[in-house]
């Protein structure tokens, strides 16, 4: 008996940690589609996509070969007035690029030197990075994957004790 609870917690314990690894974030790469992000998870492949968007806008992504964790960022470029960062841009602003994904910690996603003087000049940012589930977006659906994931585990360790008893 007692073993068999043992055995129960450790294995939660565990499905506890792959999904604490397992990071999804918000995906999308133009202002259209950030109306309607994706969500993705988080590997070196998409990571990699990341960085490759990057580098269309950006000369100085480094190359990374792979993280063992990563983090979700929201990188937008905007003209006109300068806007504090949690605020919505304004009618004088116009949005020019729009990105949502997972990526590497080690590109510093936030620090990237634009590659057209012009955009170098007039574009400014608002860019954020944070390591939670969904935690790239303000859209309801953020939470609602968090207790997900809660209730599956719950589920998975009710299942385990009766399977195991
Ligand atoms: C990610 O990119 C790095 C650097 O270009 C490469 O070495 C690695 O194989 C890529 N990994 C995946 C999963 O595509
Ligand atoms: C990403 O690639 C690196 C180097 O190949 C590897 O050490 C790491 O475990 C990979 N990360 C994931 C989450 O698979
Ligand atoms: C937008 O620009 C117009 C014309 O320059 C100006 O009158 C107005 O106050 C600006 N609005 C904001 C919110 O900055
Ligand atoms: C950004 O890139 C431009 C053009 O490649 C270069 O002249 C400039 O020195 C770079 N700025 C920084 C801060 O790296
Ligand atoms: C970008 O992420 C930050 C958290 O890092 C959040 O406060 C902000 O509202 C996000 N922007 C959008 C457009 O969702």
């Amino acid at each position: 008996m007692w073993k068999k609870l043992i055995f129960t917690v450790v294995l939660v314990a565990f499905v506890g940690v792959r999904f604490a690894s397992s990071l999804t974030c918000y995906s999308c790469n133009d202002a259209t589609s950030c109306k309607n992000p994706t969500v993705q998870t988080c590997s070196n492949a998409t990571a990699n996509a990341t960085s490759d968007w990057l580098s269309t806008y950006h000369n100085d992504v480094p190359e990374v070969g792979g993280s063992q964790s990563f983090l979700c960022a929201n990188l937008t470029y905007y003209t006109g007035p300068q806007i504090p960062p949690t605020t919505p841009l304004g009618p004088n602003n116009t949005l020019t690029s729009e990105f949502l994904g997972c990526a590497h910690p080690d590109i510093r996603i936030c620090a990237r030197n634009l590659t057209d003087p012009d955009a170098r000049a007039h574009w400014k940012s608002h860019c954020g990075v944070c390591y939670t589930d969904n935690c790239n977006y303000d859209g309801p659906a953020g939470t609602f994957s968090g207790s997900a994931y809660t209730i599956i585990g719950s589920i998975s360790a009710l299942l385990l004790t009766k399977v195991l008893s």
